[in-house]
């Protein structure tokens, strides 16, 4: 049996859309095995231990494991390969959901089936299917990461988030759409807009590596999406700006959100207590994560043999 599990992780952080991700130490498991007695099947459970529906031609695991047997690995036979998988947080919400289902069935049918994939080979299969980078780094490697895409391959640097930071995940109970969140930016950037994100982007990775949170909060203005995507949902455009305002840490839209990811160099007591008091008053049903980050990347487990 092979276990692989694998960081829930935030891309974008403001100014870095498209480039920066950072992961969690919040995992997903995915466990692969061959049964000799059964077919290709996916069962999912969530972290209360029940059973987790997703429609097959929706589902990404089945995307990925397909897409390897057909297009680009025939030597795998996914007949008797079982996978169970325990969410332990909420899909399509700006969390890396996709990239973690991508890049957890690419490391398990590379080590179930032996096929010794090279870092960049597995980063490389998971953009053909996700799209864009800035997940799929984070989610194999952990830390924080800068990536892009040259000549058709990812191309990305990790960094080590500076432990001298804590996370706080304000998770919506409703989903964005990412196709449409995408849709909305603009096609045509002011070159002021774009010298001003390439100052705040400098400086807010230089805050994350450094553990500054006084330079993340100098470079967390991003003139490129956020603030045309926060208005893809009425209550989270409110509750946004009144946290915004409220709140004196930074705060970004985690990937296309809704999530709302906070940085902080403490606790954050008074904080949670203010997300709290403002998502009731806009009846926003939520789950609120803190966590840390996560510079190991994907966990592997082999076990029995
Ligand atoms: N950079 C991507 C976006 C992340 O913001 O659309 C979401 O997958």
């Amino acid at each position: 049996m092979v276990e692989v599990k694998v960081p829930a992780t935030s891309a974008n952080i403001g100014p870095g859309f498209d480039s920066f991700g950072l992961a969690f130490n919040i995992y997903n498991s995915y466990k692969f095995t061959i049964d000799h007695n059964d077919n290709f099947k996916v069962l999912i459970k969530d972290k209360n231990n029940r059973n987790y529906t997703i429609p097959d031609d929706k589902n990404l695991i089945i995307k990925t494991a397909n897409y390897l047997q057909n297009v680009s690995i025939p030597e795998i036979d996914l007949n008797k390969v079982k996978i169970k998988v325990r969410l332990n947080y909420p899909l399509d919400r700006g969390l890396g959901s996709s990239s973690n289902a991508i890049i957890g069935t690419i490391m398990g049918l590379n080590i179930l089936f032996n096929l010794r994939l090279t870092e960049l080979e597995i980063l490389n299969l998971a953009l053909k299917i996700e799209g864009h980078p800035d997940n799929i780094v984070p989610t194999l490697l952990g830390g924080f990461t800068i990536s892009g895409i040259e000549d058709n391959n990812v191309n990305y640097e990790k960094f080590l988030i500076n432990d001298n930071f804590d996370f706080l995940l304000f998770i919506p109970d409703f989903k964005t759409n990412t196709k449409k969140a995408r849709e909305l930016i603009s096609k045509n950037i002011l070159i002021n807009d774009a010298v001003k994100n390439i100052k705040n982007a400098s400086l807010l990775s230089a805050g994350l590596i450094q553990g500054n949170l006084d330079l993340i909060d100098k470079g967390k203005e991003d003139y490129l999406h956020q603030n045309q995507r926060i208005k893809l949902n009425h209550k989270l455009e409110k509750i946004f700006n009144i946290l915004n305002n409220k709140i004196e840490i930074p705060m970004f839209l985690s990937g296309s959100g809704p999530t709302l990811l906070l940085i902080n160099d403490q606790k954050f007591e008074q904080e949670e207590e203010i997300i709290l008091k403002y998502a009731k008053k806009y009846k926003i049903s939520n789950t609120i994560v803190k966590t840390n980050g996560n510079n190991k990347g994907i966990i592997i487990n082999k076990v029995g043999d």
